[in-house]
């Protein structure tokens, strides 16, 4: 069952995603060559306390960090340890809050410092194939014409698309119906409507598509070793114009920090 929010849960799911993309937006700007991935976890969780939320992730099946740091050919759900984060090479940052009773879910991948041609284009791609999926979210259309958007620009670009994970409704709990895969498997999929909030979340290999999972139940990293770049915004469907709710809006964030 989908899941339509009505106006007060939209502004709930609002105040989330506004509090997670601040969040990303810190961690973004705090990570520096050298910084261990146990690190910017504390610094991640200090930053979620401070804003009266709580990580979505944390305990989520067992899950143990705040957020989900995946370095290189690490996909996601990477976990935090004591490697150190270098120059050149690029982090995926996944950040899922709870705030008054909603989820925010906002992913991006970061260079540290600076990285190669190949890895620059990845991140590129990744993020310009989100885009590419948020504006087909529109009532009219269906789920799968976001994977279709997200699937040929991606593919177009020389890259390939993670099978194994799939973006999805979002909502007062992590993960809702509809799925939202990143490429198109020929099946029916649900028409958008008003009142849905997706994650839309497209997970791009500079390689082949095919992944595996460590064997610490949790890191999924490419099966070629080549890198691997995540990008996640939480998206309302409107009567027109879809609209992100994991931008930053200072102002709300301020009257609501002590
Ligand atoms: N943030 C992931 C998503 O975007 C889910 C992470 S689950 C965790 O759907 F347990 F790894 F945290
Ligand atoms: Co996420
Ligand atoms: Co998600």
């Amino acid at each position: 069952m989908i899941i339509l929010k009505n106006e007060r849960d939209i502004e709930g799911m609002r105040a989330a995603g506004a509090v997670g993309s601040a969040v990303l937006e810190e961690l973004c700007a705090w990570i520096t060559p050298g910084v261990t991935t146990n690190e910017i976890d504390l610094h991640a969780a200090a930053c979620i306390k401070a804003l009266g939320a709580k990580s979505a992730f944390l305990g989520y099946r067992k899950y143990p960090c705040h957020v989900c740091l995946s370095v290189n050919e690490e996909v996601v759900h990477g976990l935090a340890s004591d490697r150190r984060v270098h120059f050149g090479d690029i982090v995926g940052i996944d950040v899922g809050v709870l705030f008054e009773g909603f989820i925010g879910d906002t992913a991006k991948t970061i260079a540290v410092g600076g990285c190669d041609v190949l890895a620059q284009k990845l991140i590129d791609v990744t993020e310009r194939a989100l885009y590419e999926g948020i504006t087909r979210a529109r009532p009219g259309n269906r789920v799968s014409d976001i994977s279709h958007a997200i699937q040929t620009y991606v593919e177009q670009n020389g890259f390939s698309i993670v099978r194994e994970f799939v973006g999805h409704g979002v909502g007062r709990s992590m993960h809702e119906e509809p799925q939202v895969p990143n490429y198109v498997d020929g099946k029916s999929s649900p028409r958008l409507r008003p009142g849905m909030t997706l994650a839309i979340e497209p997970m791009v290999n500079a390689g082949g598509p095919a992944v595996e999972v460590l064997r610490d139940g949790w890191t999924v990293v490419t099966k070629d070793g080549q890198p691997s770049a995540h990008f996640e915004h939480t998206v309302l469907i409107t009567e027109s114009e879809p609209q992100i709710l994991t931008c930053p809006e200072k102002k709300l964030l301020k009257s609501r920090v002590k």
